[in-house]
């Protein structure tokens, strides 16, 4: 695996491969998650490329930021288990600076999340841009976890760039708590309790499938309100075409249908946590 940290040598690595390129871009901390994203990447392709840039620019607490978890040599490990060809490692300095063109996430980036998280949205726009603009890979992969940063990437930067945004699906614990960096901050009992917030989302989902006329917000308060140490942040019921913007159609993202998502966050001994389910 080789390793780049210059932005020009970057550049001039990326315009030279001739093969198409699958980009799985990161902010470390790698757990099964990012494997399943490497794992699809390189499926689709004969080039893949990872970055690890913990972008500050999507921080909107600075004590997430400290706390974010940061381990360079067994995410290299993880990379290089996983067969990528190409690590980015970008100087902070490089990246942002006054030059770095923001991308602005428009209304769609301060709706839902965006609202508990102002400008969170601008900030990971802004650093995928560049390093697309920097890549140029044809494929690029996110998690469905992370829902609205999938839908915005493709929203606000499939117009701007050659690269097909793939999302995969979340990749889950047996309890059923979704992977995610942060739950590296977590100890046994609180994973367990954080699992509780997928048991909401499945059982609804299974509630659903009996009697369709439920009402989605009562049962899942309902439901929540008996776990113990779990702190709702928000239930959010959306219909995903929320992010149509310039008659872009995300339902293609998921193959056609036009999907309601259920969106909750929830903090676990003051670690916050976000998952969804998408319901036909
Ligand atoms: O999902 C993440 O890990 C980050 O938001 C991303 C896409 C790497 C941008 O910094």
């Amino acid at each position: 695996m080789k390793i780049i940290k210059s932005q020009k040598e970057i550049t001039q690595y990326c315009n030279k491969i001739n093969i198409p390129t699958s980009f799985v871009p990161t902010m470390g901390a790698l757990h099964k998650g990012h494997e399943r994203l490497l794992k699809e990447a390189r499926k689709r392709c004969d080039f893949l490329i990872a970055s690890l840039f913990i972008n500050p620019l999507q921080f909107n607490n600075p004590n997430d930021l400290l706390n974010y978890p940061k381990n360079l040599q067994l995410d290299i490990e993880t990379f290089e288990k996983n067969n990528v060809d190409l690590l980015y490692i970008p100087d902070q300095k490089e990246i942002i600076n006054s030059d770095l063109k923001k991308v602005d996430s428009g209304q769609g980036g301060k709706i839902l999340e965006g609202k508990f998280r102002p400008g969170h949205f601008d900030g990971v726009l802004t650093i995928v841009n560049k390093l697309f603009e920097l890549i140029k890979p044809d494929y690029a992969y996110f998690g469905i976890k992370d829902l609205q940063q999938l839908c915005l990437i493709f929203t606000k930067l499939s117009p701007l760039h050659n690269t097909k945004i793939v999302p995969v699906e979340t990749v889950r614990e047996s309890s059923g708590l979704a992977l995610s960096s942060r739950n590296t901050l977590l100890n046994n009992n609180e994973k367990k309790i954080a699992s509780k917030i997928f048991e909401g989302l499945k059982s609804l989902d299974q509630m659903l499938k009996k009697n369709k006329s439920i009402d989605i917000e009562t049962f899942l308060k309902e439901f929540y309100r008996e776990q113990k140490f779990l702190e709702v942040e928000y239930i959010l019921i959306e219909k995903l075409s929320i992010f149509n913007e310039k008659n872009m159609n995300i339902s293609d993202l998921f193959g056609g249908y036009n999907y309601t998502a259920v969106m909750v966050s929830a903090k676990v001994g003051g670690v916050r946590l976000i998952d969804n389910i998408l319901i036909k």
